[in-house]
């Protein structure tokens, strides 16, 4: 029963209990944290662009670059020293290799097979997950293929999604991350991998991912803004978490490993659902916009950014992430070093 009820069974407002007894110093606290936020639970996304030492920075992400390879390794190399398990690897080809099918994407050759390789020779340990989706390599900036009349065509962009995660895992991916939204492409991808000998190369698929707004600053560093129209009939309508089950359930049926519910902050109850129901591994993205609007309103100090910034990490962990893909990962990693818990 819970304590308020009983006070008023038996007609008394305050029963005498002191829950500030266990509050009133950081010692207790500590010791009775519910929550606490591990270097483990974090992956770093990274954005790798073509040339050597380039470091492009942009306005909407502070601290994110655009990283050529030399440099992205540099970066790998700071995560592990950091302990950091894993890094997501977005690629950002030259604007004119783009085409309707986002044929860099696949080529063996390309950015992000050759990151990959650079990575996991400088960092054998780190965990490589390749982000796999066609807007960074469209000339459209679509997620997926187009059809006659302009229309999504779904079934006709699943061979080239599996092109791209075959020849990332062929590159040495730990992981592949399918996050374009088309229906069927975690088992396409899995028949795949596995007709190929990447039967043990895990599925990441952003199963549950949004509409959202808060996308805003990756188009910005990715270069992957639709040319025409939006993302709203395959990327999920923000008032449904019914349907984000199906979208679950489907890919597990379909033999994913991992689920990822995205954007995060703004769709914790969603998280939290997909958590308790099927109790799969679970990511969440604090996306690009979730990332900037603490830095922005840090910059102008209106709020704490690193209090916020824990504030906001812990808030998903408590929803159920087993783990956080975020752009603070190497802040808050740093920060955990200083400390033994936050
Ligand atoms: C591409 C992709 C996007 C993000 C991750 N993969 C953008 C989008 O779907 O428009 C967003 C990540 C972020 O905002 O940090 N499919
Ligand atoms: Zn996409």
């Amino acid at each position: 029963m819970r304590i308020s009820t009983l006070a008023k069974g038996i007609g008394m407002e305050f029963l005498g209990y002191r829950h500030r007894r266990l509050r009133q110093n950081e010692t207790w606290r500590r010791a009775v944290r519910e929550t606490k936020l591990s270097t483990d639970d974090f992956v770093y996304p990274m954005f790798v662009t073509g040339g050597s030492g380039v470091r492009n920075s942009i306005e909407s992400m502070p601290d994110i670059y655009q990283l050529s390879i030399d440099q992205v390794v540099e970066e790998a190399k700071e995560v592990v020293k950091l302990g950091i398990p894993a890094v997501l690897l977005f690629g950002i080809p030259d604007e004119s290799s783009k085409d309707s099918e986002g044929s860099p994407g696949y080529d063996p050759k390309g950015i992000i097979p050759s990151a990959i390789k650079a990575i996991k020779t400088a960092c054998p340990d780190l965990l490589v997950w390749a982000d796999v989706c066609l807007c960074e390599y469209t000339d459209h900036g679509h997620c997926g293929i187009l059809g006659s009349s302009g229309e999504i065509d779904n079934d006709a962009t699943l061979p080239i999604l599996s092109k791209m995660a075959l020849a990332y895992a062929d590159a040495g991916a730990d992981a592949v991350a399918p996050s374009d939204m088309m229906d069927g492409r975690v088992g396409a991808i899995r028949r795949v991998l596995d007709d190929h000998n990447h039967s043990l190369v895990p599925i990441i698929s952003y199963a549950a991912k949004y509409s959202s707004s808060y996308y805003g600053p990756f188009r910005d560093i990715a270069n992957s803004c639709p040319s025409t129209g939006d993302r709203k009939s395959y990327q999920m309508d923000p008032s449904n978490v019914d349907e984000a089950m199906r979208e679950v359930d489907q890919d597990i049926a379909e033999g994913v490993d991992i689920i990822i519910v995205k954007p995060a902050g703004s769709y914790l109850d969603v998280l939290w659902r997909v958590k308790q129901a099927f109790g799969m591994p679970t990511a969440a993205y604090q996306v690009s916009g979730e990332y900037a609007m603490i830095k922005a309103a840090g910059q102008k100090g209106w709020v704490d950014t690193e209090e916020v910034m824990i504030e906001s990490l812990l808030s998903i962990k408590r929803a159920g992430a087993d783990l956080i893909i975020s752009y603070f990962a190497k802040e808050i990693a740093k920060k955990l070093k200083g400390n033994s818990g936050s």
